[in-house]
This record gives structure tokens, sequence and C-alpha cells, in this order.
């Protein structure tokens, strides 16, 4: 098979476990050199940095006969993400692909959840999506205005809990909303220049579906018989970003796509299902009785993350 991303730069953040590992491995495996970058912190973000995760991926990469460098700064930082776009142009010279996937959980019910635990989701997984697509967005322009086309790349990281929502995840759900919009937005400014951005929507055995949500563990956490395809699998998530990253994907702009085990979805967002409308002022009571019969007919079954989840073990 050719090598999708030959001579390509790529970014992933978060990549020194889960998900975004297997991303960087794949996207090496296809001829990108990646900066791999990751705090390495507990699953809810606190704790001493620790670079080793994102250096044993590192070393994994060589091994294979890639090339890739480990970065540990985070991406919740303005200032530390314009660095890790930088480390990508002094390591390798250019940057063609950001792959914003690091985050955190810290998952409560709307009335316990501290201002802390919503500050820290949001400035991981919404502050730092934007904060590494900002910069990478002023250098792919200002390399447009050279003639230097880099054909970028961003794949941003959403999740079902941000398309369906999701119980006791207020602060990740509306973060998780927020990135799959600002892929559409940035691909829509971006067009012009020569950028997509899309989003992907995972469900992946990690530390974040089996340490830090009980309640998914004995689902995503199943032991794996051998030769039994692995659903859950990490890895099952990675060719979508590659081949999202790649020159091949130049006509997906601003899709949000669910991935897991051997399947692809293709998401579209809020769309109108009934109408009610009058050229005149509504009275609230007459609108009322109106909007409960419009709602009753237009009511389809709403997809539930438990749902997808369980036809995914079936
Ligand atoms: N596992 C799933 O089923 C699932 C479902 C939906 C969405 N996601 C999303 O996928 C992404 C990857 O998560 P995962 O499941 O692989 O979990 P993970 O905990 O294995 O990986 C996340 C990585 O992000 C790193 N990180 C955290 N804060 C960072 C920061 N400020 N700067 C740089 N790196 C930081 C962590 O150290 C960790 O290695 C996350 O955005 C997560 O929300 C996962």
């Amino acid at each position: 098979m050719a090598r999708l991303l030959e001579g390509k730069v790529a970014i992933v953040t978060g990549a020194g476990r889960g998900i975004g590992r297997e991303e960087a491995l794949l996207m090496a495996k296809h001829g990108a050199k990646v900066v791999v970058n990751d705090l390495g912190a507990h699953f809810d973000g606190t704790g001493a940095a620790n670079a080793t995760p994102a250096q044993e991926v590192v070393s994994e990469i060589k091994k294979m006969g890639g090339e890739a460098v480990a970065n540990g700064e985070s991406v919740s930082d303005f200032k530390a993400a314009k660095r890790i776009i930088q480390c990508a142009l002094d390591t390798f010279g250019k940057l063609n692909i950001v792959v914003n996937n690091a985050g955190i959980l810290r998952d409560r019910m709307i009335f316990n959840m501290a201002e802390e635990d919503w500050d820290a989701v949001v400035a991981v997984h919404m502050k730092g999506a934007f904060n590494m697509t900002r910069h990478a967005c002023e250098y792919w322009r200002d390399e447009h205005k050279k003639g230097n086309v880099l054909n970028g790349r961003i794949i941003n990281t959403s999740s079902d809990s941000g398309l369906l929502g999701n119980v006791g995840q207020i602060n990740y759900g509306a973060c998780k909303a927020a990135v799959a919009l600002m892929a559409i937005i940035t691909d829509a400014e971006m067009m012009k220049y020569g950028v997509t951005a899309n989003a992907i929507a995972p469900l992946a055995r990690t530390r974040l579906t089996t340490d830090a949500t009980p309640g998914t563990a004995a689902t995503f956490g199943r032991e794996v018989a051998p030769g039994e395809f692995d659903v859950f699998g990490p890895a099952n998530v990675a060719p979508l970003v590659a081949w999202l990253a790649s020159d091949d994907a130049k006509d997906m702009h601003g899709e949000v796509f669910r991935v897991g085990g051997g399947s692809v979805w293709l998401m579209r967002g809020w769309h109108a299902v009934g109408q009610l409308s009058q050229r005149a002022l509504w009275e609230p009571a007459v609108l009322g009785e109106k909007l409960k019969a419009e709602h009753a007919k237009g009511l389809t079954a709403k997809e539930t993350m438990a749902q997808v989840v369980g036809s995914m073990a079936q």
C-alpha cells in the first residue's frame, strides 16, 4: 500500500497514550514526521508533568524507522501552544497537520461541579483546540500568501458526549460540542488557503473509558479473546485520522465522523425537524398548543451514547 502521508509533518496533541498514541504511530507509519505532544498528567489533568509517555511513543516511531520528536508543553497555554507549532517548524522545517486530541475528564453532576472542574476541562479541550488551531492557521495563511500551499489539516477530537449529550459531563460535553463546531467554522474560514478542518468522535478503550468513567469500564474493558477483533481497541480510530490528514481528503470540509471498532459514521448536527409559522404575533398559549402537537408529530427517537456503545459491544 502507498504511504498516505509521505513528506508531511504532523502534530498530535496528547499523543503519549490512548487514541493519540495510535494516531501518531499510524501517521508515522504512513511517512509523516510527528511531533508527539503530551503533558503526561493524570486523567483529570492533575499530577506532575511526565515526559515518559511522549518519549516512549517517539522511541517506538524511531524503532520502526520513522521520525518523531517529543514535546511536553500544555495545549491549554496560548504561548506554549505556539511553541508546539514552533517545535514542528524548528525540527522538521514545516507543518501540515494538527490533530487536536489532548484531553482530560472531570465528571460531576451540574449541581456538584466545582468552578475549577469546569475551567480545567474548558482549558484543555476547548481553549487547547483553539490555541493550536489559531497558531497553525496563522502560519498556513502566511505561507499561502508567500505561494507556499501546505494543504493544512485540522482534525479535532469531539465526542458523542458533545454530539448527543451525556449525564455527568456538562463541562466535557460543552467542549466537545464546541470543538466539532470549531472544525466547521475553521474549515469555512481556511478553505481558501487550502486547509480543511474536520472532527471525529471516537469510541475506544483508554483510561478515559475505563479508569475515569466506571460506568463504561465493563463494556470498554472487556477481555478480547485471542483472534477476536478488538472492537474497542484505540488503534481502530487512527485510520480515519490518517486519511483525513492526507491530500486525498481535500474535499472533506467541516465534517464530523463518529469512529470506533470497524465503523465510521458520518454525523450531521442540528437541523429543523418541524416548523410552525404565521405572519402575525403569536398568542403564547395558542403557540404552546400548536407546538405540543408539532412536537408530538416530529418526535423521532433520539440516539443515546449507551445505545451506540451497546450496539458496538454486541
Ligand atoms: N476513549 C474514548 O472512547 C473517547 C471518546 C470520545 C472522545 N475521546 C477523546 O479522545 C481524546 C484522547 O483521549 P483518550 O481516550 O486517548 O485518553 P488518554 O487519557 O489515554 O489520552 C489523553 C492524553 O492527553 C494528554 N493531555 C492531557 N492534558 C494535556 C494538555 N494540557 N496538553 C497536552 N497533553 C495533554 C494526557 O496526558 C493523555 O496522555 C480526548 O480528547 C478525549 O476526550 C475519547
